[in-house]
C-alpha cells in the first residue's frame, strides 16, 4: 500500500513537472494573450485533472475582473464571468491578495456560479489564488478540481495553481508592455498621417495648424503679412505658400534679405537705379520691387531695414510707386509684400530704430512660426519627412529607432527645422546601417539642458541665457570659427555674428 501510495505521488510530481513545462513553452511561444492563456489552461485540464480553469485579469479602467481566457466554457459564459474587487470568490481572492478553495461548490453559498457552467455541482471543489506581479494583485487564477479521489491534498493543488498563476504574471506584465509599446507605434503612425494642409510644409501641432489656418485664409487677398519667427522656423517656406497659393502665383516671388546686403547698396538694390545715379552706375538697373512687379516680395529680416529707406517702403505700401535711385521718373508696381522677422519689432519701434508708421502699416496680418522646442509633438512626423526627402535623394533606406527619436524630440533645437533638416540630412549620409540609433547622434544632442533647471529672471532671460550658453558652445566646438560654428547651429554666418553682438560674446568668452 505504501509503494503503490508513492508510486502515485511520484507519478503525479512527474505530471506536475510536465504540465509546468508545458505552460512556460506555452507562454513563450508568442504575445496572442487570449490564446496562450487559453492553451495553458488546457494543460491544466489535460495534466492536472484541473477542469474550467479560468484567468481572470483586472481592468484597471473600469476596475473589474474579467474573464481572459478559459479551458472549457462557451464565449457567452466567458463573457458573464465578470466580478467587481472583493465581489465572490474571485473578487475576494483579488482583494486579499490570498488563495481560497471551496472544498464543495454546492454548500458554499458565496459561489456565485456566474458562468452557470456547472450543472452539476456535486464532488466539485473550487480553487482559486492570485495573479500577482510585485507584490500588487492583478488578476486570479480558478480552477475546478474534480474529486474522483480524496488522495491529494487541496494544499498540494494550490501550490500548483500558484506556480503557474506566478508564470502567469509575468507573462501578463509582458504582454502589457508589448501591447503599450505597440499602442505608442500606432499613435506616431497616426500621427505621421496628419492633418498637414499645405504642399511639402509639415506640422500637426496645434500652433501649426493656427498657422495653415492663417496662410489658407490670406493667401487669395492682396494683404501685407508679416511673418515673425526665430531663425530657420520656416518663415521663407510659409511666404512661398502664400505666393503659390495666391491669384499672383505665376507671376514673380522675390525674396530679398535686408540684413545681408550692406546699407549703402540696399536702396539700389531695392528701388533700382538710373544711369550714371553713382559712380559705378554704368546701366540703369531694375531693383528687387520692380523685378517683383504682379508677383510678391519677400522682404526677409525687415527689422534690418535702416530707418531712412522705411519712407519708401511706406511709400509703396500706400500708394504703390516709387523712384529709382538718382531718377525721377515714378515708377508704379503692382507687388504683394511679405514682410519676414526674427526680431521684436515693437521693441525696435520703443527704440526708435523702426517707425511706428510702417509697423502698423506692415502689422496688418501677422504670422506667428513657433520655435520648434514649443512644439515638439511636431519633431517625429518632422524626421520623417525629412528621412524620405533625404532617403530619396542618397538612395538609402535608413530608418530611426525609437531611444535615437527620444533624444531629438527631448533636444531644443535652438537652430529649429533647419538645424533639424541639417541634422537628419548628415545622418542619412553618414550612416552605414540601417537604422541610426542614438549612439549615431552627435554628441550636443544629448546635452540637453537639464531638468529644473529654474531661471529667476524672464522666460526670455531663461531662453536668451540658453542661446547664449548654445552659441558659445558651438564656438568651441569649431574652435572660433564663426561659420563652421553657425553651421553647427543651423543658421548664417550673419545670424551667429548679429547673436555675438547682442550677447556680447568675443573670443574672450572662451
Ligand atoms: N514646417 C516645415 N516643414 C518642412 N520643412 C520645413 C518646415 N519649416 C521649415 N522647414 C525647412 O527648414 C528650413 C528653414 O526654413 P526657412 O528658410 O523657411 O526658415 P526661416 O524662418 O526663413 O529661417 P531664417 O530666419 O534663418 O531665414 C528650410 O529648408 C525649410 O524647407
Ligand atoms: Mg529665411
Amino acid at each position: 500500500m505504501v509503494n503503490i501510495q508513492m508510486t502515485y505521488s511520484l507519478e503525479r510530481e512527474n505530471r506536475i513537472l510536465s504540465a509546468l513545462l508545458e505552460v512556460s513553452k506555452v507562454l513563450n511561444s508568442s504575445f496572442d494573450l487570449e490564446k496562450n492563456l487559453s492553451r495553458t489552461m488546457s494543460v491544466l485540464g489535460d495534466f492536472l485533472e484541473m477542469e474550467r480553469g479560468s484567468v481572470f485579469l483586472l481592468d484597471h479602467k473600469t476596475k473589474e475582473l474579467r474573464i481572459v481566457a478559459a479551458h472549457g466554457l462557451t464565449k457567452e459564459q466567458i463573457a458573464r464571468g465578470k466580478y467587481r474587487i472583493g465581489e465572490g470568490i474571485v473578487g475576494r481572492v483579488l482583494e486579499k491578495s490570498s488563495p481560497m478553495v471551496i472544498p464543495n461548490v454546492e454548500e458554499e453559498p458565496l459561489f456565485l456560479n456566474k458562468t452557470g457552467s456547472r450543472m452539476k455541482r456535486d464532488g466539485i471543489s473550487f480553487l482559486c489564488v492570485p495573479i500577482a506581479f510585485k507584490g500588487e494583485s492583478i488578476g486570479a487564477l480558478s480552477a475546478d478540481r474534480i474529486f474522483k479521489d480524496r488522495t491529494i491534498t487541496v494544499d498540494e493543488d494550490i501550490r500548483v495553481l500558484e506556480i503557474v498563476a506566478s508564470i502567469i504574471a509575468q507573462y501578463a506584465i509582458l504582454w502589457k508592455h508589448y501591447k503599450e509599446s505597440e499602442q505608442e507605434k500606432e499613435n506616431l503612425k497616426l500621427e505621421l498621417k496628419g492633418r498637414y494642409s499645405l504642399p511639402n510644409i509639415v506640422g500637426s501641432s496645434d500652433r501649426m495648424q493656427e498657422v495653415f489656418e492663417a496662410v489658407h485664409r490670406v493667401a487669395d487677398s492682396k494683404a501685407t503679412v508679416i511673418l515673425y519667427g526665430e531663425s530657420g522656423t520656416g518663415k521663407e517656406l510659409i511666404a512661398k505658400a502664400i505666393h503659390y497659393m495666391s491669384p499672383r502665383a505665376k507671376g514673380p516671388f522675390i525674396k530679398f534679405n535686408c540684413a545681408a546686403i550692406p546699407e549703402g547698396l540696399l536702396e539700389s538694390e531695392l528701388f533700382g537705379h538710373e544711369k550714371g545715379a553713382f559712380t559705378g552706375a554704368i546701366i540703369a538697373r531694375k531693383g528687387k520691387f520692380e523685378l517683383a512687379s504682379g508677383g510678391t516680395i519677400l522682404l526677409d529680416e525687415i527689422g534690418d531695414l535702416p530707418i531712412n529707406l522705411q519712407p519708401k517702403i511706406l511709400r509703396i505700401l500706400q500708394e504703390k510707386e516709387f523712384e529709382r535711385v538718382g531718377g525721377e521718373k515714378t515708377i508704379k508696381v503692382d507687388v504683394r509684400l511679405i514682410a519676414a522677422t526674427s526680431r521684436n519689432l515693437e521693441e525696435l519701434v520703443a527704440m526708435s530704430k523702426f517707425r511706428e508708421d510702417l509697423y502698423y502699416r506692415l502689422n496688418v496680418v501677422p504670422i506667428f512660426l513657433p520655435a520648434l522646442r514649443e512644439r515638439k509633438e511636431d519633431v517625429p512626423i518632422l524626421i520623417e519627412h525629412f528621412l524620405r526627402q533625404f532617403n530619396k535623394e542618397n538612395k538609402k533606406g535608413i530608418s530611426l529607432s525609437s531611444d535615437a527619436l527620444k533624444v531629438l524630440v527631448n533636444y531644443n533645437w535652438p537652430g529649429n527645422v533647419r538645424e533639424l533638416e541639417n541634422a537628419i540630412e548628415r545622418l542619412v549620409i553618414m550612416t552605414n546601417n540601417e537604422t541610426i540609433t542614438s549612439s549615431d547622434l552627435p554628441i550636443n544632442f544629448a546635452l540637453v539642458a537639464p531638468k529644473g533647471v529654474f531661471y529667476n529672471g524672464s522666460l526670455k532671460a531663461g531662453v536668451e541665457d540658453m542661446e547664449k550658453s548654445t552659441i558659445i558652445n558651438a564656438l568651441k566646438q569649431s574652435g572660433w570659427v564663426q561659420t563652421k560654428a553657425a553651421r553647427i547651429l543651423g543658421i548664417t554666418s550673419r545670424q551667429i555674428g548679429y547673436k555675438m553682438k547682442k550677447y556680447g560674446i568675443s573670443v574672450l568668452n572662451s
